[in-house]
């Protein structure tokens, strides 16, 4: 009996807790339990939220449904809710989630953010998560973090097409009336990961694959390093070793596969890389090659365009030619990367390209008439439930991302060959 109770204490102090609007509202009127925050939860439940009344068509030829987690950490409140109302859409699903060096006040503040919008309210589709796990995005526990992200999401809302990971380091270079327009005739199966293909990326990749390395975060309460231990270990067998890109746009059906399915491989999987660095960067690639229903499902583009130049170190970003970067998304880049806090490019992004003014929304089909405009009065009207949610209006950008989401989706048999394709870690 004692190894049920221990079960069951380590349930119980597994507080995950969201922060629907409703919960939040418990939070702003209990400020005074701040320190507390976790007796609130409901440890292993979510927080349901009112249905909203304007749902999402999923009617053939309607947009997508996409699902984001946007993550941050101590002192990111503000980055997160920039980025997200850069990407805001009606019919779109939201998880914000600060992790654990932020502290429960700052994760308190986020969500009374969230609740103060009306539209966020309205629409009932951004959530917080309410208590978070330490990170380090070079070990397992930052592939764990995205699994966690993507379950919570697939238990809130059961409509959603494509998941995307950000943090606050990202930026869009479209509206979301482009990138839903875009994939409003992708398949909903095409998985969107970028392989390594050359000897550099994949060398390097091996090296890791053969460390052992520990990831403090899984068993500390405080963000810690991944520290290697001496000893080499071999290139699996069992199973073909991929690597790339640790950004991705997975579908729903994959996610489901690596959260909830049947298959041991994705279980098997996250045990190996527990101890190998940069996990971020195989784990979803060797399951979607390893995986028969899986494999000809592979896109092999990010998705996003990395900005900073690998040789400029930390310095800070060289100034950017708006024109270049307005031109990414034609070549299959929709998100920016790494953006440091109060870079300028950010501003430059939302004059430039997304037309983004203050503290709004991007502007979009959904509330193309009013509420963009701060000293508008008729700023209400765009937080009536009249709003159309299920058309989009692109600009030329969108409809240049469109062609080249055509282009590369176009031919089934080339999506076939991508992971015979691409070089795997092989041992040696
Ligand atoms: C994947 O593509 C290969 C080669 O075109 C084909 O032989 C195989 O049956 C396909 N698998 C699935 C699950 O469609
Ligand atoms: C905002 O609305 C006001 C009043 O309707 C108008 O005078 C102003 O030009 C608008 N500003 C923009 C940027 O549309
Ligand atoms: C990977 O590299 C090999 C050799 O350079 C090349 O033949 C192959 O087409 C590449 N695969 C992809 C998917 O780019």
């Amino acid at each position: 009996m004692r190894m049920s109770s221990n079960i069951h204490s380590l349930v119980s102090s597994y507080h995950l807790w969201l922060l629907g609007l409703g919960a939040s509202l418990i939070l702003l009127g209990s400020f005074s339990h701040l320190s507390n925050l976790g007796s609130y939860g409901y440890s292993g439940e979510i927080e349901e939220q009112p249905t909203p009344k304007n749902l999402p068509s999923k009617n053939f030829g309607s947009p997508p449904i996409l699902a984001y987690s946007i993550s941050g950490s101590d002192g990111d409140g503000q980055r997160i809710m920039r980025l997200l109302k850069a990407i805001y859409h009606p019919r779109n699903q939201y998880l914000l989630l600060l992790d654990e060096a932020a502290s429960d006040y700052e994760r308190a503040r986020l969500a009374a953010s969230v609740h103060s919008e009306r539209t966020f309210q309205e629409f009932g589709n951004v959530n917080v998560a309410g208590k978070s796990y330490v990170i380090n995005k070079r070990g397992i526990s930052a592939v764990t973090a995205m699994l966690h992200g993507a379950a919570l999401l697939l238990k809130l809302n059961e409509y959603w097409d494509w998941f995307t990971a950000l943090s606050v380091f990202d930026y869009p270079l479209l509206t979301q009336d482009d990138v839903l327009y875009a994939f409003t005739r992708v398949p909903r199966n095409l998985n969107f990961v970028q392989f390594a293909n050359n000897s550099r990326g994949n060398e390097e990749w091996q090296k890791n694959a053969n460390q052992i390395v520990v990831d403090t975060n899984l068993f500390l309460s405080n963000n810690g390093p991944v520290f290697s231990v001496v000893g080499k270990r071999e290139t699996p067998k069992a199973f073909k070793l991929y690597n790339g890109s640790p950004w991705m746009m997975l579908s729903r059906e994959f996610i489901e596969h690596c959260v909830i399915g049947w298959d041991n491989l994705p279980r098997k999987l996250l045990m190996y890389l527990t101890n190998t660095v940069d996990p971020l960067e195989s784990y979803f690639h060797t399951i979607l090659c390893n995986s028969p229903e899986f494999q000809n499902t592979t896109v092999n583009n990010d998705l996003s365009y990395n900005i900073k130049d690998p040789g400029a170190g930390t310095d800070q970003i060289s100034r950017l030619d708006m024109e270049s970067l307005e031109k990414v998304p034609s070549r299959g880049g929709i998100f920016a990367r790494s953006l440091r806090a109060g870079d300028s490019t950010l501003d430059e992004i939302d004059k430039a390209i997304l037309n983004r003014q203050g503290h709004m929304f991007v502007p979009g089909k959904w509330c193309m008439s009013t509420g963009l405009n701060e000293s508008s009065k008729t700023r209400e009207n765009l937080y009536s439930t009249g709003n159309d949610i299920d058309s989009v209006k692109p600009g030329p950008n969108g409809v240049q991302f469109k062609k080249f989401l055509s282009e590369v989706t176009k031919d089934e048999k080339s999506l076939s060959t991508i992971c015979n394709s691409v070089a795997q870690i092989r041992s040696k």
